[in-house]
């Protein structure tokens, strides 16, 4: 865990399942992983459901292999959130992160996410709640701004009380929030990327750990942008070019004996997951859908994808399916 959050996976809801962090372990051993968004109500209730032991396996359940790893929670509620927080650390989680950057419509009507931004000293119990129930390190992640409210003392503000509620880390997607006009695809693509305010915010608070989100595209930008802050955070980059990031290991974490993995040890490394998830009842295609990004830009890649595509797709697929996908990579070289 140690400064596993000098390059972090960004949560993603529909993408960073269970099934993509045990894919992304397979290229960076020592990178932190989250969790998609979990509500902390849903866990509340699934609780007490009389099958919730299995509720809280679909809902929080994670192998081994994929930490350190980030449990993301969403909630306004101190109470739900420590018992959520509490939970992770039950589970095994490394770090209990607080979302309060979803500006979705849905999250907003349960008055959480990128809204609280509006309410820092709420956060601030929410943050207090969790850590003292928990145990593990709390940590934000956070806009630039929202709507009208934001300006740089604004944003100093929020982290300086959040911050005083023990928050340990600071995950800054360097853009502001809509809430009102703009849904959540818009705003990830249309506030202009403020990165300048994140390195100042570094610079003005040097005690405390920031982490910039938004816009990195390569391991390069990453590490200028490590010059001035603590750690990096990709979200889509990852998701849709996962081998792109093969070095981070050795170029970000300081691990200068690993090698960056291909294709298709990505693949094999995957084989003794999805053998386990089928045998548990699992679909084989909840794996491969995420398999799709994990060739490209090589002749032939539309044909392995249609075809992985086509085969994983069938109800009875098991990890044959990616054992063949393995081979077709290894006969190439790739
Ligand atoms: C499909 C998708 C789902 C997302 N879900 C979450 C989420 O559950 N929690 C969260 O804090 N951010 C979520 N985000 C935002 C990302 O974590 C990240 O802040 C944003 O994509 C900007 O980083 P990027 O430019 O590297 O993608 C999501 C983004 C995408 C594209």
């Amino acid at each position: 865990m140690d400064r596993a959050y000098r390059f972090s996976v960004a949560p993603m809801l529909d993408c960073t399942d269970r099934h993509f962090r045990v894919l992304m372990r397979q290229i960076s051993g020592r990178s932190l992983l989250y969790t998609e968004m979990v509500v902390a109500q849903a866990i509340h209730h699934a609780r007490r459901e009389p099958d919730g032991q299995a509720r809280l396996e679909r809902l929080i359940g994670f192998d081994p292999l994929e930490k350190p790893l980030a449990l993301q929670l969403g909630g306004d509620d101190p109470v739900l959130l420590a018992e959520a927080a509490a939970l992770a650390a039950t589970w095994g989680y490394d770090e209990v992160n607080l979302n309060v950057g979803c500006p979705s419509e849905k999250v907003q009507r349960g008055r959480f996410g990128a809204c609280l931004m509006a309410e820092p000293q709420r956060v601030a119990s929410c943050v207090a709640a969790m850590a003292a129930a928990c145990g593990l390190p709390v940590t934000v992640k956070h806009r630039i701004g929202i709507d009208q409210r934001d300006s740089y003392e604004e944003l100093l503000q929020f982290v300086d009380t959040v911050a005083a509620g023990g928050a340990s880390r600071f995950s800054v997607h360097a853009r502001k929030a809509w809430l009102d006009g703009l849904d959540p695809k818009q705003n990830r693509t249309i506030p202009p990327l403020r990165h300048d305010l994140v390195h100042r915010l570094k610079r003005d608070r040097p005690g405390l750990t920031i982490e910039l989100n938004g816009g990195l595209e390569t391991t390069a930008a990453c590490l200028e942008h490590l010059q001035q802050v603590d750690g990096v955070m990709v979200g889509r980059a990852v998701y849709e070019h996962p081998l792109r990031w093969a070095e981070v290991d050795r170029l970000i974490h300081g691990q200068l004996d690993q090698a960056p993995v291909s294709a298709s040890t990505v693949l094999r490394g995957l084989i003794p997951h999805a053998e386990r998830w089928v045998a548990g009842g699992g679909r084989l295609w909840a794996i491969a859908r995420h398999l799709v990004h994990l060739v490209e830009a090589v002749p032939g890649a539309r044909h392995w994808r249609g075809q992985l595509t086509r085969e994983a797709g069938e109800r009875t697929a098991d990890a044959r399916v990616l054992i063949a996908a393995a081979q077709q990579l290894e006969a190439r070289g790739l």
